[in-house]
């Protein structure tokens, strides 16, 4: 695992945003896997600010995660934070990206379809996600198994807590559907965004502690081409 510091919030997109970008121009039909949530959105923004045309036409986005029951369309899903913010301002066409449907009928599906999706590209080249306060990756949360693809999760009390800063109401959230940790452990290179104060300590845990499934964010450690970046707030040495 690679760690590194950055200055603060802008610097560590840029870093991450410039990342992404040299990828796709080295290969330009790379599967990337991206989060929603807050953290990811200024590299998102950068993406947009600084692809040329032509970057991402052959490229392929994998969506996370979502919150079981929550409409595509709700300000809140995590579907929300990657369409509009990335998606739509590259103007990916829908064959090129998958959003788990976490209204379906039969999530099991759902997460079978998700699976053959990455399969079909020949797995994910990039997996880049934030970090819960729980050390979850995506929904995968303390002790899911590292050997899991996509799945359905229960939701500690803390994600399903913290996770209302993302909705304009109060809004039950028990479940999730998610890209799994061995998607993660399989991808070609893995990246963990950390920024703000509050990561701290959730950031210290994964540096000092062994590998273990019951701190997901430690499969950064078992993964032979990872990078934990991190903002100088979030840095806890
Ligand atoms: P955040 O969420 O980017 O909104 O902090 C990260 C996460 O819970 O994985």
């Amino acid at each position: 695992m690679n760690y590194q510091v950055f200055s603060n919030y802008e610097t560590l997109s840029a870093h991450a945003s410039q990342f992404i970008l040299d990828y796709v121009r080295q290969k330009p039909t790379a599967t990337i896997c991206v989060a929603s949530g807050e953290t990811p959105l200024l590299t998102f923004q950068k993406i947009v600010a600084n692809a040329k045309p032509g970057d991402f036409d052959q490229v392929t986005f994998v969506a996370l995660d979502e919150w079981v029951g929550i409409a595509p369309d709700n300000a809140g899903s995590c579907r929300s934070y990657i369409d509009a913010p990335l998606i739509t301002q590259l103007g990916i066409s829908p064959e090129r990206v998958s959003f788990f449907d976490s209204l379906a009928n039969d999530l099991e599906a759902e997460c079978q379809r998700v699976n053959d999706f990455i399969a079909s590209k020949g797995g994910l080249d990039i997996i880049m996600v934030g970090i819960g306060m729980n050390g979850h990756l995506g929904l995968n949360e303390p002790g899911t198994s590292f050997d899991t693809y996509a799945h359905i999760s229960e939701l500690e009390e803390v994600t399903a807590s913290i996770g209302q800063k993302y909705f304009q109401s109060e809004t039950p959230l028990t479940q999730g559907i998610t890209v799994g940790l061995k998607h993660f452990l399989e991808a070609k290179v893995a990246i963990v965004l950390a920024n703000g104060a509050k990561k701290k300590g959730i950031i210290q845990r994964v540096l000092e502690e062994p590998v273990s499934e019951s701190l997901p964010a430690s499969a950064l450690k078992l993964h032979s081409n990872s990078y934990l970046w991190v903002d100088e707030s979030a840095n806890p040495a």
